[in-house]
């Protein structure tokens, strides 16, 4: 039997609307993927938000630090928090989220749990211990190593984590090292492509989840 493989619109579809932003999250939905990319930083007043950079200059009409609500995230879109993107995936698709600011796993895994969507999320870092930490705070809740450079072994990061999957970059992607981490019981989720080609390519080395920008695309090569 072919497993398909789960489709992830990466920051929700961050080629076609503004990146980790509901109206994004929104059509990633309408589009049919299977999960939704959001990364996290904390405000200092302890509120969970959802952008990339830990500074607002690049996504809103804003400067500074990641601290207030108010923006414009393109469109007229403000800067949604954790809670309202999970009201809106609830019921619909599963989510990602990836902790990218200091100090978040804490309310994250306070938001998730409170949400009921502990089997519905997949919490990713490159901060390792950010994930040893959810583990200690919530074991059920999955979890996955993202990695910049290319480690001699990728899957022992994600043991070492308690992890339950590998995130690789799609440029370190091969069949044998899918083969290496199914045989260790750990999936392989990798982001991003936005070429059909290359989703095919992808596709063929037997990964378990792909990351798009552009999930109108991926979800017709899948
Ligand atoms: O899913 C992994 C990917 O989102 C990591 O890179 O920079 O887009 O957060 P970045
Ligand atoms: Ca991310």
């Amino acid at each position: 039997m072919v497993e398909l493989v789960v489709a992830t619109g990466h920051r929700g579809a961050a080629a076609l609307e503004p990146e980790n932003t509901l109206r994004g999250i929104r059509r990633a939905i309408e589009i049919g993927v299977d999960q939704v990319e959001v990364d996290v930083h904390l405000t200092k007043d302890g509120e969970l938000v959802v952008m990339h950079d830990d500074t607002v200059d690049r996504t809103t009409n804003g400067h500074g630090r990641v601290r207030d609500l108010g923006f414009d995230a393109g469109k007229g879109e403000v800067v949604p928090t954790l809670q309202e993107v999970i009201s809106l995936v609830k019921g619909k698709v599963n989510l990602q989220v990836e902790l990218k600011g200091l100090g978040v796993e804490e309310k994250a895994v306070e938001t998730v749990e409170e949400a009921g969507m502990v089997d519905k999320v997949v919490f990713t870092s490159f901060r390792h211990p950010a994930l040893k930490a959810v583990k200690e705070l919530n074991p059920d809740i999955e979890t996955g190593v993202l990695f910049y450079c290319l480690p001699i072994e990728p899957c022992r990061l994600a043991l070492d984590a308690e992890a339950e999957a590998i995130h690789p970059n799609i440029h370190f992607v091969s069949a044998e090292m899918v083969r290496r981490a199914h045989a260790l019981g750990l999936e392989v989720r990798a982001w991003n492509s936005d070429e059909e080609e290359e989703m095919k390519r992808l596709i063929k080395t037997g990964i378990d989840a792909l990351g798009s920008n552009r999930p109108d695309l991926l979800v017709k090569v899948i």
